[in-house]
């Protein structure tokens, strides 16, 4: 079997995340070609990509990270009126970013297969239940593909949000031959020391372990999900358990590629701990 590689493409790289499902398809098809270097180093790819403005910004206003709350908290729009109205318009607007990523690999000769969350996971966070063997079984040369999604969970709670982060974490660690994790963010070119307004060229923690403190920029008005924290926590879960995992900024699609097939490139290497 082929060595594999899982990679994120974070929701605030492949979407305008401050405008509602609008996409970057030029950033989206840039990050193809990286599938394609990856097939011409014989590693196998599993594609895991976030929501950005496709996801975010509904369910923050439905409060879907919460699971069904008392419906006297919302107030209709023009959209939905209930929470449950909610949870089908934002799978349905991943469905259509989903499509769209799907659609550029199917350009690009790239035989994708997709498992939308919400068909096969119950529950959030790193623990949710859902068979990854599909995942492990694919062909050589077929990317499989899921993402950050609004999920089933169990009473009481009824639905909440799976970030793709958490996706990537148990896809890493639990499919065999995976080598590498690699996160694809926006804006940034890893973990910096501070947040990205206030950082230089020198900011980039290139070597990051859980006991180095950074001050993560976490847009909560606008993110359901963990922002950079919850990458770096995921990331050195996954790195202690013997695969290399590397931050990088999707807006250099070499670099992208470089972390890929393990090749050294500027961004963050996350390690569990610094020896
Ligand atoms: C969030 O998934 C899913 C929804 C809001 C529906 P992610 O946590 O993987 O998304 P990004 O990368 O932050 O956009």
């Amino acid at each position: 079997m082929r060595d594999k590689v899982v990679v994120k493409w974070g929701g605030g790289l492949i979407t305008e995340k401050n405008q509602l499902c609008t996409v970057d398809r030029d950033i989206i098809r840039s990050l193809v070609g990286t599938i394609i270097t990856c097939h011409g180093n014989d590693l196998d790819v599993i594609l895991v990509h976030g929501a950005g403005s496709f996801g975010h910004l509904r369910a923050k206003q439905w409060r879907l990270n919460e699971g069904k709350i008392d419906p006297s908290n919302f107030i209709a729009d023009d959209f939905c009126s209930t929470q449950e109205q909610a949870v089908k318009l934002v799978r349905k607007d991943m469905l259509t970013l989903n499509s769209i990523i799907m659609e550029e690999l199917t350009r690009a000769d790239i035989s994708a297969a997709v498992l939308s969350p919400h068909k096969w996971v119950n529950g959030t966070g790193e623990s949710f239940q859902g068979d990854l063997t599909f995942f492990a079984g694919a062909p050589e040369g077929i990317v499989m593909v899921t993402y950050g999604d609004v999920v089933d969970c169990d009473e009481p709670l009824q639905f909440g949000i799976l970030s793709g982060d958490d996706l990537v974490t148990r896809l890493a660690i639990e499919v065999p031959n995976v080598k590498r994790l690699v996160f694809a963010i926006g804006g940034v070119d890893g973990i910096l020391r501070c947040p990205p307004d206030r950082a230089s060229e020198d900011d980039l923690i290139e070597i990051w372990s859980p006991d180095i403190e950074f001050e993560g920029e976490h847009k909560s008005d606008i993110d359901v999900t963990g922002g950079i924290g919850l990458k770096a926590a995921r990331g050195a879960k996954v790195a202690q358990n013997g695969i290399e995992v590397m931050m990088v900024s999707g807006q250099h699609p070499q670099r992208v590629a470089d972390a890929c097939i393990g090749v050294a490139t500027r961004g963050t290497k996350v390690v569990y701990n610094v020896k």
